[in-house]
């Protein structure tokens, strides 16, 4: 087997923006002691959902957009299942193919060649055995693409992406190389293979991942706490910009950005 079967509960590379990795011990260090549930509304890379489910709490978490969702699917509510040898071979298994991102998203930003691959492995993740399975193989490949995308965002325009994907420019310009850029979707997905595999465990509780917008869940999810961390005011907030385009990847549609835009909305005019 390719996945190292012994279990770490160390939460996986995944690099999101805003996320509260460094800091979320502390934030649950605030949560009451008698509390036994919590609900992350605003879940992202599921950080503090993830130290929640540690502390042994049985978590909830919830994000609007679908990448988020099969984040936390595979790492907050799947307790035991992890992609295998054997799912790994179904993922890569035949030739790239003209798709959705291949008609789309072809020098918006990948390679032509680059999409065909996403092309197929996006219809192959469909051949595994379980709703956790996908989960996990689309945060895999959720954090391939965000490997190979300078400044690990989806809204730079093509020009800039090409010249940031040049090595030599690279160096020339940061005296970086940065040739992870440059390296194959497969290549990141096994290299983060076995730490998401290890991040899989069970606390006894049955967690939950909603992919909803924060005003149609809080009627109905009750819990003891509820942990709010919604886009930040000013800059760095326009999550469907950073990430869409992934949600677009794992429906093979274009999505509309519209409730994100209307948290924006509250949380930057107040209503
Ligand atoms: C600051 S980030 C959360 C970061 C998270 N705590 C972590 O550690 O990774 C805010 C999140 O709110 C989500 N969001 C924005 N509008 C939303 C809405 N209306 N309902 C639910 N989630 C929303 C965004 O997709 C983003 O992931």
């Amino acid at each position: 087997m390719r996945s190292n079967s012994k279990k770490n509960n160390k939460f996986p590379e995944i690099n999101y923006i805003g996320n509260k990795e460094k800091i979320a011990d502390w934030i649950c260090g605030y949560f009451p002691k008698d509390a036994r549930s919590v609900l992350d509304a605003f879940s992202g890379g599921g950080s503090v959902a993830y130290q929640a489910k540690r502390k042994g709490l049985k978590v909830v978490c919830n994000d609007i957009l679908s990448v988020n969702y099969f984040l936390t699917k595979a790492l907050i509510e799947n307790s035991s299942e992890i992609l295998t040898d054997s799912d790994v071979e179904t993922i890569f298994k035949g030739t790239p193919l003209k798709g959705f991102m291949y008609k789309n998203y072809s020098e918006i930003y990948f390679f032509p060649e680059e999409c065909m691959e996403l092309d197929l492995y996006r219809k192959n993740i469909e051949k595994l055995s379980s709703e956790f399975k996908k989960a996990l193989a689309i945060s895999l490949l959720r954090r391939a693409m965000i490997r190979k995308m300078p400044y690990s965002r989806f809204n730079l325009d093509w020009k800039k992406i090409k010249q940031l994907r040049d090595e030599d420019y690279s160096y020339a310009k940061y005296k970086r190389k940065r040739a992870y850029h440059n390296k194959s979707f497969k290549h990141h997905f096994l290299d983060n293979l076995s730490s998401y595999n290890e991040a899989v465990f069970s606390n006894g509780k049955k967690n939950i991942a909603y992919n909803d917008d924060v005003f149609n869940l809080l009627k109905k999810v009750k819990t003891d706490i509820i942990y709010l961390d919604p886009p930040y005011t000013g800059t760095m907030n326009n999550y469907y910009g950073f990430y869409g385009l992934v949600d677009d990847y794992i429906s093979s549609k274009k999505t509309k950005p519209l409730s994100c835009l209307r948290t924006y909305l509250i949380i930057n005019i107040g209503f």
